[in-house]
């Protein structure tokens, strides 16, 4: 398959690097990281070692003929000018996998392209930027893929993740599944990023009844836009990731950390875009919101 990475960083480089040993893969990525994969290859380090000679490009100029897919790995607050690029030089029939966290990818997508070029894909592997040329693989997850209209090509998707040694399933109701991973993310990453503390920290009783009032307030969401989800099935699953990435600094506050922009927007923010419109409380929401807004602005 001819596979496009548009926006390889931390996530885009490792699946456009393990993607490389059986398709015909380009990263599109900024200028120094390109530079440095052209002359001295892709480096991976941790759960994956090794060097990837990939192709790598930093402008959509450079790329000839046209990918059976595309896979947008920019950060949310990108995604609306990624498709822009994708489309002027594709055109609108082009296929398209958002392989993103937050709520708001796909109706940006779904802006320039019709609903059945677009698929998504939620991956829990974990990766860290380390510098340009290099890739932490920092922790092996679970990766689903589906598409919100049914599409057989996701099963060529399916086989092609799971040949680069990416454990991947097909999600029946990806949409679903899409909003139980952004409530995780409401309950996790605001609260670690405000604090400055470890996913971990949220277990202790004063923080996890926040985190309960956050996960009611956003199942309450979701279930009125439609979706079936159910609190005490969410509370038992955001308890598990605490669990289970107690040691792990939340993606939030490694933006924060680094000055960077957060994808609060695409999360806590649409959660609370969708509940106003269905007359919903989103006081938690919206006040989290601000509060990582202002730890934009004072790190
Ligand atoms: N990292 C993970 O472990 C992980 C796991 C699961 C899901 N995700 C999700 O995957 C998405 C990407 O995360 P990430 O951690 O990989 O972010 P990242 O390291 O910041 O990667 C995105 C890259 O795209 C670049 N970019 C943005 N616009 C571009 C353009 N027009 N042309 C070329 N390059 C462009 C960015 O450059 P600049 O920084 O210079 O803008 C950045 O290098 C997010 O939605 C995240 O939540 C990440």
């Amino acid at each position: 398959m001819r596979i496009l990475v548009f926006g390889a960083g931390a996530i885009g480089s490792l699946f456009g690097a393990k993607l490389s040993l059986y398709n015909d893969v380009t990263l599109l990525s900024r200028k120094e990281h390109a530079e440095s994969i052209k002359k001295n290859g892709l480096i991976l380090r941790g759960k994956t070692e090794g060097v990837y000679h990939v192709d790598a490009i930093h402008t959509l100029d450079h790329y000839t003929g046209k990918p059976d897919m595309i896979i947008i790995t920019v950060k949310s607050y990108d995604t609306r000018e990624a498709i822009q690029e994708v489309v002027n030089k594709f055109g609108r029939e082009i296929r398209v996998m958002s392989l993103q966290n937050g709520l708001d990818n796909l109706e940006k997508i779904e802006e320039f392209i019709r609903r059945d070029r677009i698929f998504l894909g939620l991956t829990t592997e974990g990766c860290i930027f380390l510098k340009p040329g290099e890739v932490l693989h920092a922790g092996t997850g679970k990766t689903i893929v589906g598409s919100p209209e049914k599409n057989e090509f996701v099963h060529d998707v399916m086989h092609e993740f799971r040949k680069a040694g990416f454990d991947t399933e097909i999600s029946q109701d990806i949409i679903g599944d899409m909003w139980k991973k952004a409530i995780i993310n409401a309950c996790i990453n605001p609260l670690t990023a405000i604090f400055e503390i470890k996913n971990g920290e949220l277990k202790r009783e004063i923080l996890f009844d926040i985190v309960k009032d956050i996960c009611m307030e956003s199942v309450d969401v979701a279930r009125a836009s439609g979706l079936d989800i159910e609190f005490e099935e969410m509370i038992e699953e955001v308890r598990n990731v605490i669990e289970s990435t107690s040691e792990n600094l939340s993606s939030m506050l490694q933006s924060i950390r680094r000055k960077k922009k957060t994808e609060i927007d695409s999360i806590n923010g649409y959660i609370c875009k969708v509940g106003k419109k269905y007359g919903k409380d989103v006081k938690m929401n919206s006040l989290l919101t601000d509060l990582v807004k202002i730890r934009e602005v004072f790190t």
